[in-house]
C-alpha cells in the first residue's frame, strides 16, 4: 500500500528563545551540582532563560510572526490558534487568546490544549485533523514554556534540566506535491500522572495550600520517567512507521523531544536510526517541553539537516504520561 496522501502541510515554521543563557558554570553556584555531571547525564551544557517581566504569549507571538512570514501568510487568514503549555500566562483566558491578541489574528478561534511535552505533536494531530475535516483553512500551532518559572531552583535534580523557548507552525491544506502530514500517534497512560507533575495551583490544591506545602514547582521521578520516555518513544515510532508500511531507511530525520541525550539516542536506537540521521540541540535548550520539537524542526531547518521534500519523524513524551509522533514529507 503506497503511503497516505496528505491533507494538511507546515507552510511555515518559526522559534524564539530567551537572550539570556544560563550554563552549568552558573548552574555550579545555585546547586550542589557539576557541568561534568550535567553534561555526562543529560547533554545538556545551557539553556535559556527569560528575564522577569517577559510573559509566554510574548515569546510565543514572536515565534509566531516567524512562523507566519515564512509561510507567507497574514494573521487575518489564520482560522484556529492552537497553543502547547504547561506554563500559559495564566489559569484563563488561555495562552492562545493572548497571542491572538498580540499578533493580530482577527478572524480566529483560540484555545490551548494540554498534553506536557507532547503538546506540540497533539496540536498537530488536531490541526491536521480540522484541515482534513473541511473545518479550518490555515492553523497556527504553537509549543512553548516558561519552565523557568515553575522550577525548584533549590533542587538540583530538576533544575539543571529545563529551559524556556517557543516554537510555531503554521499548517494548511497540503498541495499535489505529497508532501505533508502523512500520519500521527497519539497515546497516554493516566495511571502514571504522580511521576511527572506540579500539583499546586489546580483546584485540588489551590495556591495558598500549593505555597505552605512546597507544591508550586515540578515534581519528577527522573529515573522512572527516564524508562517510559524510551519505551513509549520507541513504540510511537515503530507504530507509525508500521502503519504506513514504512522502514527506517525511508526516515531522512528523526526529532525526538529534547529531553536528555541518552534518551534520544536510545530512542533511536529502538528503531535503528543512525546518529546522522538524529538531531539534536537539548545541549544549548535543554528540556523546554512543548517547545522542544518545534524549535528542533526551526533549526534543524536553518541548519540545513532538513529539507523540502524530506521524510520527518516526530516523537514526543512528557507528564500524564503522553506521548506521541507523527511522519512527514517535510
Ligand atoms: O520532558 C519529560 C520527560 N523528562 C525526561 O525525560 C527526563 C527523564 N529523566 C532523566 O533524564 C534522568 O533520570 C535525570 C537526568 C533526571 C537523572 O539522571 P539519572 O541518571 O536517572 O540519575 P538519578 O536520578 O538516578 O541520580 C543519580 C545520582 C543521585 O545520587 P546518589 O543517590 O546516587 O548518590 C542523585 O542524587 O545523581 C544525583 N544527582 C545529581 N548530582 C549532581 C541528581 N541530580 C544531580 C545533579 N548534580 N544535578
Amino acid at each position: 500500500m503506497p503511503p497516505k496522501v496528505p491533507n494538511s502541510m507546515i507552510l511555515g515554521i518559526g522559534s524564539a528563545v530567551p537572550e539570556k543563557v544560563l550554563t552549568n558554570q552558573d548552574l555550579e553556584k545555585i546547586v550542589d551540582t557539576s557541568d561534568e555531571w550535567i553534561r555526562t547525564r543529560t547533554g545538556i551544557e545551557r539553556r535559556h532563560i527569560v528575564d522577569e517581566t517577559t510573559k509566554n504569549s510574548e515569546l510565543s507571538a514572536q515565534a509566531a510572526k516567524i512562523a507566519l512570514q515564512n509561510a507567507g501568510i497574514q494573521p487575518e487568514e489564520i482560522d484556529v490558534i492552537l497553543v502547547a503549555t504547561v506554563t500559559g500566562d495564566a489559569t484563563f483566558p488561555s495562552t492562545a487568546c493572548y497571542v491572538q491578541e498580540l499578533i493580530g489574528a482577527v478572524n480566529a478561534s483560540a484555545m490551548d490544549v494540554q498534553a506536557a511535552c507532547s503538546g506540540f505533536l497533539y496540536n498537530m494531530t488536531i490541526a491536521d485533523s480540522l484541515i482534513t475535516a473541511g473545518k479550518a483553512k490555515y492553523i497556527l500551532v504553537i509549543g512553548t514554556e516558561l519552565l523557568s518559572r515553575i522550577v525548584d531552583w533549590s533542587d538540583r535534580s530538576t533544575c539543571v534540566l529545563f529551559g524556556d523557548g517557543s516554537g510555531a507552525a503554521v499548517l494548511g491544506p497540503a498541495d499535489d506535491s505529497g508532501r505533508g502530514v502523512i500520519d500521527t500517534y497519539m497515546k497516554s497512560d493516566g495511571r502514571l500522572t504522580h511521576l511527572l507533575c506540579m500539583l499546586g495551583g489546580g483546584t485540588s490544591v489551590p495556591y495558598q495550600k500549593a505555597i505552605d506545602d512546597g507544591l508550586n514547582w515540578i515534581r519528577m521521578e527522573g529515573p522512572e520517567v527516564f524508562k517510559a520516555a524510551v519505551m513509549a518513544m520507541g513504540d510511537a515510532a515503530t507504530k507509525v512507521l508500521e502503519k504506513n508500511n514504512m522502514t527506517n531507511e525511508d526516515i531522512d530525520l528523526l526529532i525526538s523531544h529534547q529531553a536528555n541525550i541518552r534518551i534520544i539516542k536510545a530512542t533511536a536506537k529502538r528503531v535503528n536510526m543512525p546518529d546522522e540521521k538524529v538531531f539534536v540541540n537539548v545541549n544549548e535548550f535543554g528540556n523546554t517541553s512543548a517547545a522542544s520539537i518545534p524549535i528542533a524542526i526551526s533549526e534543524a531547518v536553518d541548519q540545513g539537516r532538513l529539507k523540502k521534500g524530506d521524510m520527518l519523524m516526530l516523537v514526543a513524551f512528557g507528564g500524564g504520561f503522553t506521548w506521541g509522533s507523527a511522519l512527514i514529507k517535510f
